[in-house]
């Protein structure tokens, strides 16, 4: 995700930027910059890449005297990671500069509307639309805080944002929808960010932005140049610019438990984060308006040059192998298109028989995974239309691709993959719903509105989905081998809480589609060797029912990861444990148990006292076969 860090006060604003900025790398950016105030004058230095390429640049900006300022660092989402998208980005007339963090859905619409009232832009990003919308605005509204009001209130999506502008030379403004944002109050001085690292070396008191409010710190120079004395912060309603009374709170954290918003390790933070990351990969591709679902349906524009494969192939690694597993069935059901699905480093060396008019998509969160990369060259070479489903903007498999889908899941900094698989499933999701319609098939009525309402259901869920997962991985933390069993959309699931539990804790465990177990690895079943059984409510329940007694009558012991009974009640289920998640449509069922399986993985983990961010033997991205 982006980082955002503004302040005014009465010390050199600068350095204080770059040091926050250096406090939110470890969120992952590609580019940065940032704009001060100096003698009334608005500046704006940029650079792609590291920070210190922006220190180098800054270097030759005289800054000194400026005590006013916001900068970022930008992690792509939209754009190349090149300077001309870096923020901060300038109003065209000059007279403001934004940062921004998240994604304004309905940017290409205002684009249109300010070109069409003569604006022009020098970015490909929506953070720049917004910026010039303030500045057209501003004509309308009797002050720079109504200006930036009446442009928030037209922009639909998740964003933080930071403006300065010379009309209030000594003031910062900020305002959040669906992405973090708060203020430092320091002694006459003040921060707003992202995130509590990036000001915490200078104020522990901080005041929390809610959705749909406007922070305005420091002093302000009216537009008549008088200079009143304003308070240091000040909160606002968007809709109606009510002030808002908010209490301080004190911080009590240390800087490395700081960076990780407060939870113990980055593996849970970014569990924990699915909610946002699903609904920030579904914004702007899935209708604002539910009104609009029938008439629009799934929005991939980055396809909408591309045919519709014949057949599919899907080459993956690891987590994203799983993802891919899971997303081939939806692909076929709802998008018509065959797919297969192979590991890349078997697709790499097989010289596999590609057909004309069947496509690769490579599945790597990192984008540079060697051995997909490898087997997307390959498809290439064979001249296969080519596509990829990356996290990382500009990564290899991105570039090398005929086109790509991003997943927006912001980065993962813990090796072991979590969010990417729920933003990778989230986005074959949307595939498959694209593909149906441009292939005449009628789409999901109502799957588009229970999408939408996932984000919400899976945060209400988190909380006690981890109190069970941490009770039972109390429970089984002594097991020496574990079975995971699922069959259908849970099959890959299965793979994927065997991976987890393995590369995490170190216990041996089998991921198995349930209906094969009797064909030979049922003899490894005793009372020593747990089996997870991921028993979601659709098609399969009463096949997973009798996989489970199966196990049971070999005196296995089961934990069982189900559903409230929904719609189909069929057989009763008897377990060691029951883990029940809330009933839901059964395509997005999987959204649920996977972040179970996660925690369930982590918690047995952390109970072993094992390194959860950095496992043994692993690393981030396997640039190496
Ligand atoms: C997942 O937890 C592992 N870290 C690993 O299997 C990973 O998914 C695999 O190496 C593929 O990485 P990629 O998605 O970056 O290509």
């Amino acid at each position: 995700m982006c980082g955002i860090i503004g302040y005014s006060g009465h010390r050199p604003a600068v350095p204080l930027l770059i040091e926050g900025l250096h406090r939110l790398e470890y969120r992952g950016y590609d580019s940065s910059g940032v704009a001060f105030m100096q003698a009334g004058k608005l500046h704006v230095v940029r650079a792609a890449g590291r920070l210190s390429a922006l220190e180098a640049k800054l270097a030759a900006e005289p800054s000194m005297f400026s005590t006013c300022g916001i900068g970022h660092t930008r992690w792509a989402t939209h754009g190349a990671p090149e300077e001309r998208n870096a923020h901060p980005h300038l109003a065209r007339g000059g007279t403001l500069a934004l940062v921004h963090n998240g994604i304004i859905e309905n940017f290409q619409e205002l684009r249109d509307e300010l070109t069409a009232s003569g604006c022009t832009f020098r970015s490909d990003t929506d953070t720049e639309v917004l910026a010039c919308l303030i500045e057209e605005e501003r004509k309308r509204a009797s002050s720079l805080l109504e200006a930036f009001a009446r442009a928030l209130r037209r922009a639909r999506g998740a964003y933080a944002v930071a403006m300065i502008s010379p009309e209030e030379p000594e003031t910062v403004y900020a305002a959040r929808l669906s992405a973090p944002l708060l203020i430092g109050v320091g002694a006459g001085e003040c921060f707003v960010a992202s995130d509590i690292p990036a000001f915490l070396a200078y104020t522990r008191d901080v005041v929390f932005l809610e959705d749909g409010e406007i922070a305005r710190v420091g002093r302000r120079k009216g537009r008549e140049g008088g200079t009143d004395e304003a308070r240091a912060w000040e909160l606002f309603r968007l809709d109606s610019l009510a002030p808002i009374h908010r209490e301080v709170t004190r911080i009590e954290w240390d800087m490395q438990a700081a960076c990780k918003d407060g939870y113990k390790h980055f593996m849970l933070k970014e569990i924990m984060e699915q909610p946002r990351v699903i609904a920030e990969c579904i914004a702007g591709r899935v209708p604002a308006d539910p009104g609009r679902d029938e008439a629009e349906g799934v929005s991939l524009p980055e396809l909408d040059g591309l045919a519709v494969p014949r057949r599919l192939r899907i080459v993956a690694c690891g987590t994203s192998f799983n993802a891919g597993l899971w997303g081939a069935r939806l692909l076929e059901r709802f998008g018509g298109v065959p797919v297969a699905v192979e590991i890349a480093s078997e697709f790499r060396y097989r010289d596999p028989l590609l057909e004309e008019g069947e496509a690769v998509l490579a599945i790597s969160q990192s984008g540079e995974t060697a051995d997909t990369l490898a087997a997307l060259r390959l498809a290439r070479e064979k001249g296969c239309v080519t596509l990829g489903l990356c996290n990382v903007v500009g990564s290899s498999v991105a570039r090398e691709a005929d086109a790509v889908l991003y997943t927006q899941a912001g980065p993962e900094i813990s090796v072991a993959s979590t969010k990417a698989m729920c933003s990778q499933m989230a986005v074959l999701l949307l595939l498959a719903l694209y593909w149906g319609r441009r292939r005449g098939r009628k789409g999901e009525a109502g799957l588009l509105a229970h999408l939408r309402a996932l984000p919400a259901l899976l945060d209400g869920e988190l909380p006690s989905m981890r109190e069970t997962a941490a009770r039972i991985a109390r429970a089984c933390a002594g097991a020496r081998s574990f079975f995971y069993l699922g069959r259908g959309p849970a099959y890959p699931l299965a793979l994927e809480g065997a991976l987890k539990l393995k590369e995490l804790s170190y216990i041996h465990a089998e991921g198995y589609a349930a209906g094969e177990m009797k064909h030979g690895p049922i003899a490894l079943v005793d009372p020593e060797f747990p089996t997870f059984v991921v028993a979601l409510r659709d098609e399969f329940f009463p096949k997973i029912v009798s996989n489970i007694e199966q196990v049971q009558a070999r005196q296995g012991r089961v934990i069982v990861l189900t559903q409230a009974d929904g719609r189909n009640g069929c057989g009763k289920l008897h377990a060691e444990e029951i883990w029940t998640l809330p009933a839901c449509r059964p395509e997005l069922a999987s959204f649920l148990a996977l972040p179970a399986l996660q925690l369930f993985s982590y918690e047995v983990a952390d109970y072993l006292g094992k390194d959860v961010d950095q496992p043994r033997n692993l690393a981030k991205s396997v640039t190496v076969e």
